[in-house]
């Protein structure tokens, strides 16, 4: 571990004292003192002042402003003193060769988590010493202290407003029972009427707990409610504490239905019990259908919820891209852009694990720093897409589709994992350490870590084997696309009309990266940007470990802000300017999208703020535009929230 309190290398120490002593305290940016401490050297020392610059930015790819993240220059210095204080205690209680053999393993370890993190390790300082970057000042979340419920907003006013039941019992740690039956998650639409019955059964009876009871299903779903909209605050901090749009949603999400998986067995009293998945990304076309809403979610009243949207109940297929409103496709174009979406925010856009997990959260962060690209979408257009309770976060847990939803971005996780290459999970201690609180099927209080849930199989459950056509998935080529040099037809053939399109790119203008004070509200129309490609050999110098073939390309939008209670939505193209709302995404040119689902967290008239990473590596590949200069960015505000106002703040490209 990493993080602030358990550092004790003399070395680094020193450092970090010494970036206090020059007094060097900006708090700009991400206001991490000693960052900006680095950022500052290099960019007055000797070297490529320009790359400096690129170099300081591509650590703040996250920032989100100045105000936000203002506490962390104290928590630095706190922590610095917290390790001359360590350290001296370290002595006080221990004999001597046992704290050189202590603090050489937390040197080597803190080596390590340098390695993993890809921080630059350089010889910036007079000294020689390698400096670190802000993150291992920081440490992982801390579960909420269940007992200071702030009240969270829910929709309707209902009561006890997703607070939770408060046992001021220390939580218990979690133990895995190995004597548990490997169990095995089904698709819901494959369901055998013996299981169906079961199915129903089991929340029939959790239905019948009384609604104090943790394990009531309508405490399972305040759980949602609570960690959407923050009715804890962060362990020892004022910042609300939020488990979506950051690197914790996808492990949260699994341990929640792993509690409410076990509990439902226990209703049971029957330990193979498996929650079912809705294979929504499945485009298969027999029957039964593995993409509308399946049949057990209308024929079994403990699995109904009367909310669901009226229009999208069986033959119509789910709308993997859905914003709010109808897209108004044939089934056959229907699923070709679900397979494209599911290619883009599995496959091609998502070759890191940052990309797929979404960006870091740390204690004392503030919330909502970014999600990762199944979090954005898919995950949130069957939210909307099925409507009712699931369309908010707040209620999302009300409707029993909501666990076999997860289920199915669940299993995404292990599917991602076994497409190789970079597809790994996060090994930053900040990750794997942070924790969480779950009531279990004996109603106890157990404390949880990321790192424990990792392997699906260790939590004793796997996932049957059904296709995953959507990895294959070449989406058809767009007529034309221009390139910065180089006129190219995304079937990569030189046309005419694509010669015309690039003298367009000359007049395109570019937004460039984020400045103060600068900003674009999309409301209701595209937006075109020119974005410069940046020299990648910079990045290969930050990304040691990673070869060149695997540095990803990662254009980014910055300072996203949208009003957290609307649905809004853009959908970003590559080189095509004149892309617009009725644009087919089943295509090339088709590089992310951003959606927001309605969630008060954050206040009432709150903004929801964000950066955007996608990565287009195959993307420029695929459109034969891999040695231009420039690229042309168009955003589309699309659906129900097109005309809400989008701001943005920047458009870059780096390489992570
Ligand atoms: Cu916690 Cu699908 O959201």
């Amino acid at each position: 571990m990493a993080s602030c309190s358990s550092i004790s290398s003399v070395d680094l120490q020193a450092q970090v004292l010494s970036c206090v002593d020059r007094g060097i305290s900006s708090t700009s940016n991400r206001g991490h003192s000693c960052q900006l401490f680095l950022g500052k050297m290099y960019r007055f020392g000797p070297g490529n002042p320009s790359s400096g610059v690129s170099f300081l930015s591509s650590f703040q790819g996250a920032s989100l402003g100045n105000a936000r993240h203002r506490h962390r220059k104290h928590q630095c210095k706190s922590k610095v003193l917290k390790l001359s204080s360590q350290k001296a205690s370290l002595k006080d209680n221990k004999s001597e060769p046992e704290f050189e053999q202590q603090r050489t393993e937390s040197a080597l370890d803190i080596n390590s988590s340098i390695d993993r993190r890809q921080l630059l390790i350089s010889s910036f300082t007079a000294a020689g010493l390698p400096l670190i970057s802000n993150q291992s000042m920081a440490s992982p979340i801390q579960p909420p202290d269940l007992t200071q419920c702030q009240k969270a907003d829910v929709p309707g006013g209902s009561s006890p407003k997703c607070c939770l039941p408060s046992d001021p019992v220390k939580a218990t740690d979690f133990q895995i029972d190995a004597s548990l039956p490997m169990r095995v998650r089904m698709a819901s639409h494959l369901l055998d009427a013996a299981y169906i019955t079961k199915y129903n059964r089991a929340y029939e009876l959790m239905r019948a707990l009384p609604d104090d009871d943790p394990r009531s299903f309508s405490q399972q779903a305040s759980v949602h409610c609570a960690f959407c909209q923050s009715a804890y605050l962060q362990k020892n901090s004022n910042e609300k504490l939020q488990i979506h749009f950051s690197w914790l949603f996808y492990p949260w999400h699994r341990w929640y239905l792993y509690f409410h998986e076990r509990i439902l067995a226990k209703m049971l009293n029957d330990d193979t019990f498996a929650l079912p998945f809705w294979n929504w990304d499945n485009q298969a076309i027999f029957s039964p259908l593995p993409n509308v809403i399946p049949a057990v979610f209308i024929e079994n009243p403990a699995l109904v919820d009367n909310t669901r949207a009226p229009s999208h109940q069986p033959p119509t297929l789910v709308d993997l891209t859905y914003s709010g409103k109808p897209g108004g496709l044939d089934p056959e174009q229907q699923r070709a852009e679900n397979n494209n979406l599911m290619h883009q925010e599995l496959v091609s856009g998502a070759k890191t694990p940052s990309l797929f997990f979404g960006q870091a959260y740390r204690a004392g962060d503030a919330n909502a720093p970014g999600p990762g690209s199944v979090e954005r979408a898919p995950h949130t257009a069957v939210h909307l897409w099925t409507g009712g309770d699931m369309g908010n976060f707040g209620t999302a847990g009300r409707d029993p589709i909501f666990y076999s939803h997860h289920a199915n971005v669940d299993r995404l996780w292990n599917v991602w994992k076994s497409l190789g290459g970079r597809r790994k999970d996060i090994t930053d201690p900040d990750w794997l350490n942070a924790e969480f609180v779950f009531y279990d099927e004996n109603a106890t209080l157990i404390k949880v870590k990321v790192g424990d849930a990792v392997s699906t199989e260790k939590l004793r459950y796997t996932y049957q084997n059904v296709p995953n056509p959507w990895i294959t998935h070449i989406s058809s080529p767009l007529s034309i696309s221009i390139a910065g040099t180089k006129p190219v037809s995304s079937n990569g053939v030189a046309s005419p009309a694509a010669a015309e399109a690039t003298s367009l790119l000359e007049e395109i203008e570019e937004f460039g990266e984020e400045v103060e004070g600068k900003f674009k509200q999309l409301a209701g129309s595209a937006f075109q940007s020119k974005v410069k490609r940046p020299v990648k050999d910079l990045f290969k110098t930050l990304k040691k470990q990673i070869t060149d073939e695997e540095l990803e390309e990662v254009l980014v939008i910055q300072g996203v802000e949208v009003p957290s209670d609307k649905i809004s939505k853009f959908d970003v193209f590559i080189n095509l300017p004149d892309a617009n709302d009725k644009t087919s995404i089943n295509i090339p040119e088709f590089a992310g999208t951003f959606v927001n689902v309605p969630h008060l967290g954050m206040g009432p008239g709150m903004n929801r703020k964000a950066t955007l990473r996608i990565g287009i590596g195959d993307k420029l590949e695929q459109l034969g535009i891999k040695d231009v200069s420039s690229i042309v960015v168009t955003l589309v505000p699309k659906g129900q929230g097109k005309d809400v106002p989008i701001v943005i703040k920047g458009i870059k490209i780096e390489y992570e």
